[in-house]
């Protein structure tokens, strides 16, 4: 029996049996059984939740993209590895086969060699979804090199603290990026970064937009002529089984972002195989994933998780409402699109729309749906069901996380009945437990608690980058040997999960995790506030939106209001970028507060959720009085 591709659900509860009673065993055997080593390994897995360290395939050796691209090329060298659909329609789509991505991944690979990176040292890559985003992560891994990708949506503060964080030495960007109607300035804010960066002493930049933008002299270097002078060949490095590949900063509820440490074999093996089984790829199908490479989703399912498995992964330049809101439709039917990942959030935008954006389109290609990112609502999984799966379709809903590398609980297409909002049944080597307040497991169905995974798997991180007492006190002291997820989920009596959202001061603002502390800080840099607390509320298309309340310094502050709140949106968006600007912003004389001074935020989320009737007792806060006034002004 292969453990590679799951077919009926009888055949899923035995393979995960089976990896749960031997994990060992059941991830030696997925290893053996479909990748290039060019060192087996001498133990599978070594692990102390407690220090917390966690080891697969120790003491393998093996590249990376020797086992994404050229293991491929003997048996599909002519076969697209990537289609590349740009912003603008009417700009030709590009297809890469996998000899010619071969070819720019090692010409860019001697590129960074040439700039003097080497084996461990950290990159920057700060691009658009153009080709060079993907082939400069293969790039980097081919040489051993880790790379660090930040969002090009992330403003330069953002940037630079992350630049900063991991000490990268180089930063790849391009001169600007499309994004529907507009066009960014890419360049600009790396240059803004970089007044910050003492570190970096190298700026890549591929031609997208042929702005006119400044070079500096001695750092910044045009990308196209240092490529046309590269080999087209670079000796792969050969990395051991623990070496890092990638840093990936995501939001901490506080402190500054946390850069998760992915590494090599353990990931490549796990995202190679929950890519092939959660989207049941065959060998001529074309997968899309509309995420942005700049999240773990693009890492793992547009780039390393397909190519592992030799498919055609598509990636898409712009977004969903550009030149209207038919684009993903129009694409699917263009390319014929065979399995389509996305987030809630999109679904729930284009559901606003009129439906003959989406009828006009052939979508008979659909074999399977996924999304990821956060709890899909009902209606939004209906609309997703009837108008693109046209009812015939599983939809995949993947739980999962930066932390996690890869989809841990997720339905098998044609193998798991599907129940809109269930993540359903963890993956085969996926152990959760749902634990209470009191720290014990809650056993038996029909529960809900806080979601715990109590053993490792292959793709879960290993540390934050700088800060191991960080990812302990973060993931492994909650729960005694346990990883906490920081979501709350509930079991149903057939044993099925449904994610219920994030338990700690994490919102999910369109599938974006947006931590409360550096927002609050962001709006406390402000020179007329004097305190601030954020919380989440419902919102139609968003999932959750941000809800802002402010203490001003000077009481009765005769400004006008929404100047203020102009300008606060503003700060929020030059410290971390337009995704976590508030939707509403309440002055306020003061913040409900316990004795010990911690702001009850459990009250003003439900007073911004419209809740106002369950409240809780509010007469031990300190300041009591202050809850009548916020119910009373509320926006
Ligand atoms: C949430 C994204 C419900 C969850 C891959 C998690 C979800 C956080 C789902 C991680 C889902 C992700 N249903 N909630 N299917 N998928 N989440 O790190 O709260 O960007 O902890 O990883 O998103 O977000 P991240």
């Amino acid at each position: 029996m292969s453990n590679y591709h799951i077919k009926h659900l009888e055949e899923y509860y035995q393979v995960y049996r089976k990896s749960v009673r031997d994990p060992e065993n059941f991830w030696e055997e997925v290893a053996e059984e479909h990748f290039l080593w060019r060192k087996k390994w001498d133990k599978v897995l070594s692990w102390d939740f407690t220090k917390p360290e966690v080891k697969w395939y120790e003491g393998a050796q093996l590249n990376i993209t020797e086992n994404c691209i050229d293991r491929h090329l003997t048996t599909r060298g002519e076969k697209t590895a990537i289609i590349f659909e740009p912003n603008n329609p009417d700009e030709e789509a590009e297809h890469i086969t996998y000899r010619q991505l071969h070819e720019r991944v090692c010409e860019f690979a001697n590129v960074l060699k040439d700039q003097g990176v080497k084996k461990g040292d950290r990159v920057c890559i700060y691009l658009p979804m153009i080709p060079e985003l993907a082939i400069s992560l293969l790039a980097c891994a081919r040489i051993g090199a880790i790379h660090s990708v930040v969002f090009a949506g992330f403003s330069s503060t953002a940037l630079s603290t992350r630049i900063n964080d991991s000490d990268c030495k180089m930063v790849i960007t391009s001169d600007g990026s499309y994004r529907g109607g507009k066009e960014i300035d890419l360049k600009g804010i790396v240059d803004e970064a970089l007044h910050d960066c003492p570190g970096v002493k190298t700026v890549l930049v591929a031609k997208r937009i042929n702005s006119d933008i400044a070079m500096k002299e001695g750092r910044d270097k045009w990308l196209q002529p240092l490529l046309d002078e590269a080999y087209r060949d670079c000796v792969p490095e050969i990395m051991d089984a623990e070496d890092p590949l990638f840093i990936l900063y995501t939001s901490g509820s506080t402190g500054k972002p946390k850069g998760m440490l992915h590494t090599t074999a353990g990931y490549m093996v796990y995202t190679a195989y929950t890519f092939k089984n959660v989207f049941q790829y065959r060998e001529k199908d074309v997968y899309w994933c509309t995420a942005d490479i700049g999240w773990i989703t693009g890492h793992s399912y547009i780039v390393y998780g397909p190519l592992a498995n030799g498919a055609t992964t598509v990636l898409f330049e712009g977004v969903p409402s550009y030149p209207d809101f038919g684009r993903f439709w129009e694409i699917i039917e263009k390319h014929k699109v065979n399995q389509f990942y996305t987030a809630p959030t999109a679904i729930r935008a284009l559901a606003k729309e009129s439906l003959d954006f989406v009828e006009k389109h052939d979508l008979s290609s659909i074999k399977v749906l996924g999304t990821v990112g956060e709890p899909i609502n009902e209606e939004a999984w209906h609309w997703y069901n009837v108008n693109v799966g046209k009812k015939k379709s599983p939809i995949v809903d993947t739980w999962w996380q930066t932390e996690t590398g890869g989809i841990m609980i997720s339905p098998i297409p044609y193998a798991t009945p599907t129940i809109p909002t269930y993540a359903t049944l963890p993956l085969p080597g996926v152990q959760p437990a749902l634990m209470d307040e009191n720290g014990n497991e809650i056993k038996g169905n029909q529960v809900d608690g806080r979601l715990c995974i109590k053993f490792p798997w292959p793709a879960m991180a290993r540390t934050i980058w700088g800060n191991h007492q960080r990812y302990k006190d973060t993931y492994f002291s909650a729960y005694e040997n346990k990883y906490f997820t920081g979501d709350g989920a509930l079991r149903d009596e057939v044993g099925y999960y449904r994610i219920t959202g994030r338990v700690d001061d994490v919102i999910i603002v369109s599938g974006h995790n947006l931590g409360t502390a550096p927002i609050e800080d962001a709006i406390n840099e402000h020179p007329a506030v004097a305190e601030s607390a954020i919380v989440g509320f419902p919102h139609d298309i968003k999932g959750s939106a941000l809800y802002g309340y402010v203490i001003l310094k000077v009481t009765g502050e005769s400004r006008d209001q929404n100047n203020l709140r102009k300008e606060i949106n503003q700060i929020i968006t030059e410290q971390i970028g337009p995704i976590a600007k508030l939707d509403k912003i309440q002055f306020t004389s003061g913040l409900p507060k316990t004795r010990s001074g911690k702001i009850m935020r459990r009250i003003l989320r439900k007073i911004a959720c419209n809740e106002m009737e369950n409240l809780g007792d509010t007469s031990t806060l300190l300041n009591p009085e202050v809850v009548q006034e916020i119910i009373e002004n509320k926006l």
